[in-house]
């Protein structure tokens, strides 16, 4: 047709839900495909699951597509563009809609489900991550929001000094009961010890307000006051 742009061939046959679907579809694959083998090591199970070499041909494994990721799904959905975000000190082509909430991004998009969904209402803090440092509830931040910022979530915590004294205070205290509610508090913690190094009383009080559903308080706070410099013998 003259005086009209042509349309990529994708553009021409699929109505536009179904090149969302398609371009949602591909982006999971290749995160997938990226962590997957990670997730079986990290279970030392992946030699189970080791195949003869010609069952895993090549394209079944995606991830090879990561870096040309972008270019495909602007020519899948001509509308809608790739955003850049960065996690956890590696930068991702993301494709979620703009408004979609962090937290689904970071969990179905990326493959990085440490971080919980628990009301998202902002009032649990499971989907606690840190964004430039700050503590911030992951449900109810807007995707754009994020753009050019850093984003750190429960994976990554242990390569910041502070978390992973954290962590360390953490599993001496025992604090985890079924576990769910922790990558949260642990994201809380951590953002209250960079901030202040020596909190006191009142400030774990003020910091640490995430629900836990097992009653693990007592023990947060135990782990809390042992890193600030406050042993046992005194709580
Ligand atoms: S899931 Fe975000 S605060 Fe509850
Ligand atoms: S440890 Fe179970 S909800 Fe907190």
């Amino acid at each position: 047709m003259h005086g009209q742009p042509m349309q990529p061939l994708a553009a021409s046959f699929m109505c536009s839900a179904h090149k969302s679907q398609l371009a949602t579809a591909i982006t999971k694959a290749v995160y997938w495909s990226e962590y997957k083998p990670l997730l079986f090591s990290q279970l030392k199970v992946r030699r189970a699951f080791l195949k003869p070499y010609f069952l895993k041909p090549y394209f079944l494994k995606p991830y090879f597509l990561k870096p040309y990721l972008g270019p495909i799904i602007s020519f899948i959905e001509p509308g809608r563009t790739a955003m850049k975000l960065q996690v956890n000190d590696a930068i991702f082509d993301v494709t979620s809609d703009p408004d979609t909430p962090l937290l689904w991004v970071i969990r179905d998009e990326l493959g990085l489900t440490g971080t919980k969904f628990g009301c998202g209402l902002a009032q649990c803090g499971a989907c606690s991550v840190l964004i430039d440092g700050q503590i911030t509830r992951s449900c109810v931040t807007p995707l754009e929001s994020v753009a050019s910022r850093k984003v750190t979530t429960i994976e990554a915590i242990e390569s910041d000094e502070v978390g992973k004294r954290v962590v360390t205070a953490w599993i001496k205290h025992q604090v985890p009961q079924c576990g769910y509610c922790q990558s949260g508090q642990v994201m809380a913690a951590t953002a209250l010890l960079k901030e202040t190094a020596k909190p006191s009383e009142a400030d774990i009080a003020a910091a640490m307000i995430n629900l836990c559903r097992c009653g693990t308080y007592n023990a947060i706070k135990a782990a809390v006051n042992d890193i600030a410099g406050r042993g046992e013998a005194q709580l």
